[in-house]
Formats: C-alpha cells, structure tokens, sequence
C-alpha cells in the first residue's frame, strides 16, 4: 500500500519534472504528422499555429547538426538542408531514373547578360543533372546571340523569347512574371521540375537530383549564419514583401529555387501579383523579386533547403562549412552589364 503511493508520488513529481518535454513531444509529434503528410505529396499553406509555433521559439534555426556542430542540416519543421554528406546520390539517382523525369532549368539572358551563357551551360552539360533529361530554357530578347553549346543526349536547349525592361530592377523582378506565364502555356507539358537560376553563374560542381523536391529555396550566402534580425527581408509594412522583425526562418536568394512545375507556378504566381500591388502603390521592395520569395517561403515553408554549396560567391572567402562550392557566381563589371 505504502509503496503503491510512493510509487504514485514518484510518478506525479516525474510528470512536474518533466512536463515540458512531454509537451514539446507531443507538439514534435503532431508537427512531425503534419510534415510528413506534407512531404507525401502536395504542399499546403504552412497552418498559422505552426508559423506562430516558430516564430516564437528561436532567433536562429537550430534543431539538428549531427554532421558537424556549425552545420545545420534540418530545419525546425522537418525538411532537409542540403550539403555534402546528407544524401546518397546513387540511390537518389537510381529512384529519379525510374520516375524518368525530366527538369527544366530556366535561366534570363537578357540584353548583356547573353555574355554568361555559353560559360553557364558549357558547365550545366558538366555537372547539371548528369544522367537525367533536362530542358534549358533561356529567356532573352536577343536570340540570335544564344551560343551553341553541343549537349549530351536528352538535353535541350530552348529558346524564348521576351520583352526586355529599360531598369535592371524590372528585368529582375519580371522573371517571375514570365515563369509564371510560361509554367501554364509549356513548363507543364514538358517538364515535372523547375530549378530557377541566375545566368551569371559557373557551374563548379555537381548538382543533381538531392536538390529535388516540391518546393525548395538556397539559403543565401551572406546570411546562412546570421540571426533572423540581420536577414534583409523587406521591412516596410507598406510593401507586400514586408516581413515583421519576429518572422521567418531564413534569408532565401532568388539566384536558386524551384520545385514541381505546379508550385513554381504557384509561387511565381503569387510573388508577380504582389511585385504588381506594390508598383501600383509607388513601392518597391528592397531586393525586389527576392523580398517577394522570401515573403513567400515565411507561410509557405519550403520542403527542402539547399545549403550554400549551392550558391556561392567566392569573394566571401572559403569558409570549411564548405566542403563543395557547386554553382559559383562569375564575377562581372556591374556598370557595363546590368542595364546595357
Ligand atoms: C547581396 C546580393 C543581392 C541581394 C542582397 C541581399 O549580397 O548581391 O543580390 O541578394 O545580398 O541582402
Ligand atoms: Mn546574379
């Protein structure tokens, strides 16, 4: 009898004790559910109580670094960060063969910027999806300067043409405009992912199917080890792009996202519509088209996260967080190409 209520003792004191990490369990649990179900197949709008969960329980994602203790590679709601080491290409490969996709990678080549892509598609055949099919998509108003690249068997180039913008801010932004458009009229027919990139860029390593997923978005390369109050989200509440000083989990670039066909034209959807409230109320949003996307990845949380190997510039240095440095910025002569 006695030992019946110590034991019952016991058991409450441990349940005080401990109660706070039943409760993270039990909401661990229910976000690990909801993710799952999530990742299965489409993705939802991320629910407003996981977004509030979030925002309140860090400044700074950290939840799981097994590899190394500076490297993250799990975000607080359950998806991958993708770096050398996390993943086993070969079985990845094996399973993306047998879907028998095919990925459209787009890119802008508008005015000058013509110059990046012979170096940008020469290095795609390289290192880009080796072994899948993949359609290049280039954008430009000057087609008669797309550059010649021989390519391996089950890869195209294609061509589209567009209207060009007089501002390099408006080229920029218009991008999402155009995915957009062309992810209804052709992107769906011919394609199951969208990998969206900038063109002044050298591909210096692989990048393969590991980056696949719904919908993902690059951590940024000057921000993937800063605090939520330094990331350089869009901080006016009268643009569409603002992102309050309590939110979001990390800064995006726009220089590298994608997914399916459907939710790249879902985000492209809704960035174009917002990029188009903000002109029509005089407002511009500090990065452009990227406070849009980083906007959107705050409530509408990516299912996978590339890590910085994935887009790096090496005038920040070679940090040993890097083990690979896969698609590198080409340095370029601001002045004479942004707006010429
Ligand atoms: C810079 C980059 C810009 C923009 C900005 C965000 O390094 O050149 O394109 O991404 O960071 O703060
Ligand atoms: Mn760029």
């Amino acid at each position: 009898m006695r030992k019946d209520k110590g034991k019952r003792r016991w058991v409450k004191s441990y349940l005080r004790k401990h109660f706070h990490i039943l409760g993270c369990t039990v909401v661990l649990s229910f976000s690990l559910g909801y993710f799952w179900s999530m990742s299965n197949d489409t993705c939802q709008d991320t629910p407003s109580k996981i977004i509030e969960a979030l925002r309140k329980i860090y400044s700074r994602p950290q939840i799981l670094k097994p590899l190394r203790p500076d490297v993250l590679v799990m975000t607080p709601w359950f998806v991958p960060i993708v770096w050398e080491g996390t993943y086993n290409l070969e079985i990845l490969n094996e399973q993306f063969q047998q879907r028998n996709i095919t990925v459209g990678l787009t890119v802008f080549a508008i005015k000058k910027y013509v110059v990046f892509l012979k170096t940008f598609l020469e290095t795609a055949e390289m290192y880009f999806m080796v072994g899948h099919k993949v359609n290049y998509y280039i954008f430009t108003d000057r087609p008669q300067e797309v550059p010649k690249v021989e390519l391996k068997e089950g890869r195209n180039v294609v061509v589209l043409q567009v209207q060009n913008y007089s501002r390099w801010q408006e080229i920029s932004m218009r991008r999402m405009e155009m995915i957009n458009h062309f992810s209804q009229k052709q992107f769906i027919n011919e394609v199951d992912y969208l990998v969206c990139v900038d063109v002044d860029m050298r591909f210096n390593d692989l990048v393969g199917v590991e980056i696949l997923s719904n919908l993902f978005g690059t951590l940024h390369p000057g921000f993937y080890g800063s605090e939520r109050r330094s990331f350089t989200y869009e901080r006016r509440p009268a643009s569409q792009a603002y992102v309050p000083h309590d939110e979001g989990d990390f800064y995006y670039a726009a220089a590298f996202f994608g997914g399916t066909v459907k939710e790249v034209y879902k985000l492209t959807k809704k960035c174009h519509e917002a990029i188009m409230v903000d002109k029509d109320n005089g407002i511009e949003a500090i990065w452009q088209e990227e406070s849009h996307l980083n906007k959107y990845f705050v409530y509408h949380k990516p299912t996978k996260i590339l890590s910085p190997e994935y887009l790096w510039d090496d005038s920040l240095g070679r940090p040993q967080i890097l083990r690979k440095r896969r698609f590198l910025a080409v340095p370029k002569d601001h002045d004479a190409i942004k707006n010429k």
